[in-house]
């Protein structure tokens, strides 16, 4: 573990103390997710928006999505994003954008939710000094942080955990 993944896991562990009485201080501090990168096309761009929101191989992006999001992220926002998480939903992250009926101010919509997205996972989320969410760069790459973007924008799995 880096030094700073531990200052992060020190961080992420004084929060949940004090707001969730322990949980996440048995956590793992951010870890590569083990899946087959192969899987996942190769994304050129960074944080310009979800490459593959409309991606022909979309079913298997979900699942690889799917996999990596319950390695690393449901811990705190709960299984299969089940909104049972101490930590807040995903699925609702520009959800809204969809409802907009014109399509060039649809996709702005949805390209600034993506950016913000992007940008919260990757650099975590840090107020006053508390970490409430470690930065993802380390251990993500783009195509797993888009991954789970798409497996989250997809309807909940059949057989997902309650
Ligand atoms: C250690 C617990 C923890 C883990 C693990 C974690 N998060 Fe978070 N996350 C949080 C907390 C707490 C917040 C709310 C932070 C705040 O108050 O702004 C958050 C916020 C977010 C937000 C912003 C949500 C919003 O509505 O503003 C996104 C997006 C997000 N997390 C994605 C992820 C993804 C994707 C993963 C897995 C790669 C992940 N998180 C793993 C704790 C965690």
């Amino acid at each position: 573990m880096s030094m700073t993944a531990r200052r992060l896991l020190r961080g992420a562990c004084a929060l949940t103390m004090a707001a969730w009485a322990g949980f996440v201080c048995a956590t793992p501090s951010p870890m590569p997710p083990v899946f087959d990168a192969a899987l996942l096309p190769p994304v050129t761009a960074g944080m310009e928006g979800n490459p593959y929101r409309h991606h022909p191989d979309r079913a298997v992006i979900v699942q690889v999505g799917r996999s990596v999001y319950n390695q690393s992220c449901a811990v705190c926002h709960g299984a299969d994003a089940n909104r049972l998480g101490p930590a807040p939903a995903l699925r609702i992250v520009g959800r809204f954008c969809q409802r907009i009926a014109d399509v060039s101010l649809r996709s702005r919509c949805q390209g600034d939710a993506d950016h913000y997205f992007y940008k919260s996972v990757m650099e975590g989320k840090v107020k006053l000094g508390v970490t409430h969410m470690p930065a993802w760069r380390e251990a993500l790459t783009p195509e797993a942080l888009w991954a789970v973007r798409t497996f989250l924008e997809a309807p909940a799995p059949a057989d997902a955990r309650p």
